[in-house]
């Protein structure tokens, strides 16, 4: 499995310390809101249970599954595979994420809850690949662990094909993996 990786973008240490520096920023931001933390699965499990020990406040943990659209066409539409299970509304709310792409999957989970009606709703992707942004997207991420280049990164939750995701850090696949 290893063998297949290129080069290690983000170190186990480097994971560590900015899940530390990114714990530290969301334990002063949701001191006393007791938020709800939405993971969206699968890729975000293992920066979730890493992140999650280090917002050092009471809050709720909760997941959803979303995948796109499998119809003849391409058309980039989203669909809840398994939706949260809280009641959210009058809520605080924290997405965590693995990765921040074209746009398209956290565009629609933050849609699909906001139509929930939350208090407040904030985002938190560990990697933002800004290079792939797809026009016409306009949202920020509130708090991004780290910036990636234009590549296809596998490891730390971050699957190719279901692979790779217990690896435990972020890198690059060789060309060759991809056949
Ligand atoms: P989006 O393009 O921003 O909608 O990202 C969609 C999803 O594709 C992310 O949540 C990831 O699960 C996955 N994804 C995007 N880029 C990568 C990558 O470089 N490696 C592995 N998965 C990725
Ligand atoms: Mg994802």
């Amino acid at each position: 499995m290893e063998n297949n990786i290129q080069e290690i973008l983000i170190t186990e240490e480097q994971l560590k310390a900015r899940i530390c520096q990114l714990g530290e920023i969301l334990t002063r931001d949701y001191a006393d809101k007791d938020p709800i933390i939405v993971g969206v699965l699968k890729g975000v499990v293992l920066f979730y249970a890493d992140m999650i020990r280090q917002i050092k406040v009471p809050c709720q943990m909760d997941f959803m599954w979303i995948s796109s659209y499998e119809g003849t066409d391409s058309t980039g539409e989203m669909i809840v595979r398994k939706d949260i299970s809280t009641d959210i509304k009058g809520r605080h709310v924290l997405i965590l994420e693995d990765i921040y792409d074209t746009g398209n999957s956290l565009t629609f989970v933050q849609q699909h809850l906001l139509s929930k009606e939350p208090a407040s709703l904030k985002i938190c992707t560990l990697l933002d690949k800004p290079s792939r942004r797809k026009p016409g997207i306009t949202l920020q991420p509130d708090y991004v662990g780290f910036e990636v280049p234009n590549a296809f990164v596998v490891g730390y939750g971050l699957d190719y094909n279901e692979h790779y995701r217990n690896l435990p850090y972020v890198g690059v696949l060789k060309p060759e993996a991809y056949n």
